[in-house]
């Protein structure tokens, strides 16, 4: 079970700061559910120190495929690990609709991801009109293949993959449990297919207007392996709430 925290572009560095404390206090110690946050770039060096030795990963909310050069206003994998990220977030939809980031670069980005020993966090997730057409599953199927054609992955630690219905994010509609679910399963059966050897226990991630009151039903779900929450892990109590919920499905 892992609850990631996407902040996206929010917080002041005072309002990251006294969030991560408040977040220490509540989950800190926590031991069962696996916790990480992914605050803007600038917050991660400051965050760091603060983080170290609890059980709260940091994570990025995206990075370039390249390791250096002049691509001005990019952040590499290297950099990352530098700043000690263990996650990386990759294809989220706000980046594939405001930043037309294609499957192609994602999956040059979930490469590069793995080569430098970050934790590739995949996005896939279909638009209402695609959900509306019947569309859903074939969508993340062939949103996932693209994500991770020609990767190998050694170990289910190596990398998460995130259901997030894009008519759900930051909308306050949530897919059903068993919404959820459904796709979760189409995911679970690509991801065994896909990487026999790993495919059984690679994480797979819901996320969309997750919060504490519909935490606890998603995460019941046998293929919902836990959340990628947004607006809810910008409020650390909702975030402890959230993983609270998660502590019971481990
Ligand atoms: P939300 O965002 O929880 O605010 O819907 C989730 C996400 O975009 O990762």
């Amino acid at each position: 079970m892992l609850i990631a925290g996407n902040w996206k572009m929010n917080t002041d560095r005072r309002e990251a700061v006294s969030l991560v404390d408040d977040l220490k206090r509540l989950v800190g110690e926590e031991e069962d559910v696996q916790i990480a946050v992914c605050p803007p770039f600038v917050h991660l060096g400051e965050l760091q120190p603060l983080l170290d030795g609890t059980s709260i990963a940091l994570g990025a909310q995206n990075m370039h495929f390249e390791d250096e050069g002049a691509f001005t206003g990019e952040i590499s994998a290297s950099m990352l690990r530098e700043v000690g990220c263990v996650f990386v977030i990759l294809g989220h939809s706000e980046r594939r609709q405001s930043f037309n980031e294609t499957y192609v670069e994602i999956n040059a980005k979930v490469k590069q991801a793995l080569s430098y020993g970050l934790k590739p966090i995949v996005c896939v997730g279909e638009a209402l009109a695609q959900r509306k057409a019947g569309q859903a599953e074939e969508i993340v199927r062939t949103q996932a293949s693209c994500a991770l054609e020609g990767v190998t992955l050694t170990s289910a630690a190596d990398l998460v993959l995130a259901y997030e219905p894009i008519w759900a994010i930051g909308t306050g509609e949530t897919a059903t449990p068993e919404q959820a679910q459904s796709i979760h399963a189409t995911l679970r059966q690509w991801l065994i297919d896909s990487f026999p050897e790993v495919g059984h226990s690679l994480q797979i991630l819901y996320g969309g207007s997750m919060k504490p009151q519909n935490a606890a039903d998603l995460l019941a779900q046998p293929d919902i392996n836990g959340g990628l929450v947004g607006g809810a892990s910008l409020k650390a109590d909702d975030f402890a709430a959230i993983v609270e919920a998660g502590r019971r499905f481990v």
